[in-house]
């Protein structure tokens, strides 16, 4: 107590004469100084406790002096604002973006340059960019570091994936800060498994809960023209600094002036719904960039994917994957998923069951070749194989009204991606394909350049911006994870950008706590196609030498559906098993995937979720609830509702001897009349979950 006493006398001390903002409800306070050398520096407190110590800002350039030092004050601002605004898809039709801000402009003594910070503090947590003029002193510049420290107080527990700049898709590590260690881990960063003793890198967004029970979270928003940033942990001092993903050459980021930084972000508080439903790296994001968004539409869909997943079927059609050219084997393995008799399987299903989309992999020219060989020219987007009618099944599925997405594999090459893009965006509007699924599996080519890197932000930028002139929504695979930016381009509508449900069909899978860490995590920048909906869990089922699993119960597939928000959400199971359980399907088919009204009951990282959403537009309500893999009682207040309404609750939960492994199938169905007054008791399995939907009855 009397060391924090001290600590806090410390910090204000320090900050004495300094620049300051402070969050709208007051209890985050951000100082701003310039140390005796001229480095700026800032620290953050709540409730007059301090969060992140004196820390480093600033930024190195290439054949530049550095803008980390230096530096003098010219003038300071504060300003506040506060505004609402209606996200064309979301998870409530209304965003309230308020905060305080204070300017710091800023000159360097030597080399007359000029920078900015600019800070923003919300009621749940405080953002600051870089801010470069126009300037005759710094047109054009290549940023070869960025100094941007988070010096924490604590050993706080921390939510980790490695620092890999090629890839997201890792199962968290739970620990210590202290505890921090990825050596054994194979990375792509350029240090793998070499990194230094006692320093480690891992991602953000980084969740943290200190000792005390504060929730933390370093993530940045609007991340454009700029490479991801990534974290090196000091896990003996606690501080974690910046680490910007280089190109091929090891640079950083190239840049003109006039030009800003992403925001680096840092959420704070002591109940920690407040980070998992906050909405400020969209805050932090442009506003749309695309007038007319009346075609950008939620989307529930199911399609040719799990039964590829699950070894049923085949993407290639000559079916010997990597071994042959498509014009060496022209001949069908009798696997392939692919046909346009399987298509319309699927688009009969959708139109019967109210699905909108039906998404086809493995349509196209391709697949012999696609994986591990580095090719650049593997895709042309446009060429189908001589099994896939695809103006035969363009016309059925309108015919049907179901809408088809379309599938863009790049394996990877980018180059030859961009290069087909205009094409394949045209092939898309020409059969009435509204929504692309676009993936990016493999080592990037122009080879050297990382999934993180600033090329590659650009480029997953870019393709939304193009797909939003053909009118087209874009849904992202191993693209760098999402930073708000659907905001600016609202056709951006979900990426994966983290472990799916994919990898519990060939791996060891995702833990059952994975779903409870995510939306702390990776869906603070964004949707994540996530594909729930697996019902027949055990891979057995398909192979009985196969042991994987999806680490779930049936219950908690439909819990996803609300706790895992994406406006184009996948029912992700193959047709036949949702037949056989038509009572628990029925959930799937009613569950809305666009929002009015969001409420995040209960929340805690790595252990448990709870979230009621209304319908868009509608009166319905629907409720999702899930653990780790701790079995959990809990009572919800259904305070929610609406006052005076009666509603029909049917609830979805785990049968009594439910377990995610023993019997991960279980499940029970029952009715209830509620009102806005009532409560529902919970009782969720281990790995399990509950939905419930609530449909208004007067
Ligand atoms: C990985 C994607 O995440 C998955 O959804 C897709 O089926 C495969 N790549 C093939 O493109
Ligand atoms: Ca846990």
């Amino acid at each position: 107590m009397k060391y924090l006493f001290f600590l806090f006398l410390l910090f204000l001390s320090n900050f004495g004469n300094a620049q300051s903002v402070q969050s709208p409800s007051g209890k985050i306070v951000l100082n701003f100084k310039l140390a005796a050398n001229g480095q700026p520096l800032y620290a953050v407190s709540y409730k007059n406790k301090a969060v992140i110590l004196e820390s480093a800002l600033g930024i190195k350039l290439k054949e530049k002096p550095a803008l980390d030092a230096n530096f003098e004050i010219l003038t300071s601002k504060n300003s506040s604002f506060n505004e609402s605004w209606k996200p064309v898809l979301g998870e409530q039709s209304s965003i309230e973006n308020h905060y305080n801000e204070l300017i710091v402009s800023l000159i360097n003594k030597e080399s007359k340059v000029k920078m900015n910070i600019i800070f923003r503090a919300f009621d749940e947590g405080v953002a600051f960019r870089y801010d470069f003029p126009k300037q005759a002193d710094l047109n054009y510049f290549i940023i070869a570091d960025e100094v941007t420290q988070f010096n924490l107080t604590e050993n706080n527990k921390v939510f980790w994936i490695p620092g890999d700049f090629d890839s997201n898709e890792y199962e968290y590590n739970e620990t210590k800060l202290s505890e921090i260690d990825n050596s054994k881990i194979n990375m792509n960063n350029g240090i793998g498994v070499k990194s230094i003793p006692g320093k480690y890198m891992v991602q953000s967004p980084l969740m943290m809960k200190s000792p005390s029970g504060l929730y933390l979270n370093i993530f940045e928003a609007a991340v454009v023209n700029y490479p991801v940033m990534h974290l090196n942990v000091d896990v003996k001092n606690y501080k974690l600094t910046a680490q910007l993903v280089p190109n091929a050459i090891g640079d950083r980021a190239y840049l003109q002036t006039p030009c800003v930084s992403p925001w680096r972000t840092i959420m704070i508080s002591n109940d920690a719904r407040d980070v998992v439903g906050s909405k400020m790296i969209l805050n932090l994001n442009e506003p749309s960039k695309i007038d007319d968004t009346s075609w950008i539409k939620p989307m529930k869909y199911i399609g040719i994917w799990w039964e590829m997943h699950v070894g049923k079927s085949t993407w290639d059609y000559a079916g010997s994957q990597n071994a042959t050219n498509f014009a060496d084997a022209p001949k069908a393995s009798g696997k392939h998923g692919a046909t346009t008799e399987n298509t319309k399987r699927y688009i009969d299903f959708a139109a019967k069951n109210g699905f909108d989309g039906v998404l086809v992999e493995g349509w196209n020219v391709g697949w012999e070749d696609w994986n591990g060989n580095w090719k650049e020219e593997v895709f042309d987007f446009v060429t189908p194989y001589p099994d896939f009618d695809i103006a035969a099944i363009s016309a059925y599925a309108k015919s049907k009204n179901v809408k088809m997405i379309m599938h863009h594999e790049t394996s990877g090459s980018v180059a030859n991606y961009e290069r087909h893009l205009d094409r394949a965006f045209e092939n898309m509007v020409k059969y009435d394909y509204p929504a692309v699924k676009t993936g990016y599996v493999g080592k990037i080519i122009p080879r050297g350049e990382f999934h993180d890197g600033q090329t590659m932000v650009n480029h997953f930028n870019f393709v939304a911006k193009r797909a939003a002139d053909y009118k087209l929504m874009v849904n992202s695979h191993e693209s760098s994870r999402p930073t708000g930016y659907g905001r600016t381009y609202p056709n951006y509508v979900a990426a994966e950008a983290a472990r799916g449900t994919e990898f519990n069909a060939w791996s060891i899978g995702n833990p059952p706590m994975h779903e409870t860490i995510l939306p702390f995590t990776r869906l603070l920048g964004g949707p994540m196609d996530y594909t729930p909906g697996i019902f027949e869990i055990k891979m057995s089922y398909y192979d009985k030498n196969k042991t994987e699993q999806v680490h779930t119960t049936l219950a908690k597939q439909l819990a996803l559906y609300v706790t895992m928000y994406s406006p184009i959400q996948m029912a992700a199971d193959l047709l036949e098993n949702y037949e056989k359980y038509p009572d628990a399907f029925q959930f799937i088919k009613d569950v809305a995937v666009d929002w009015d009204e969001s409420k995040y009951l209960q929340a805690e990282p790595g252990d448990y979720l709870t979230i009621a959403r209304k319908a868009k537009g509608k009166e319905s309500w629907f409720l999702g609830a899930i653990t780790d893999e701790n079995a959990r009682k809990t009572e919800i207040k259904l305070e929610f509702l609406t006052k005076g309404k009666k509603y029909k609750a049917i609830i979805y939960e785990d049968a009594k001897d439910a377990d995610w492994k023993k019997n991960p199938i279980a499940y029970k169905i029952k009715t209830m009349i509620v009102t806005n007054k009532s409560k529902i008791n919970l009782n969720l399995a281990a790995g399990g979950g509950t939905a419930i939907s609530f449909e208004p009855i007067n």
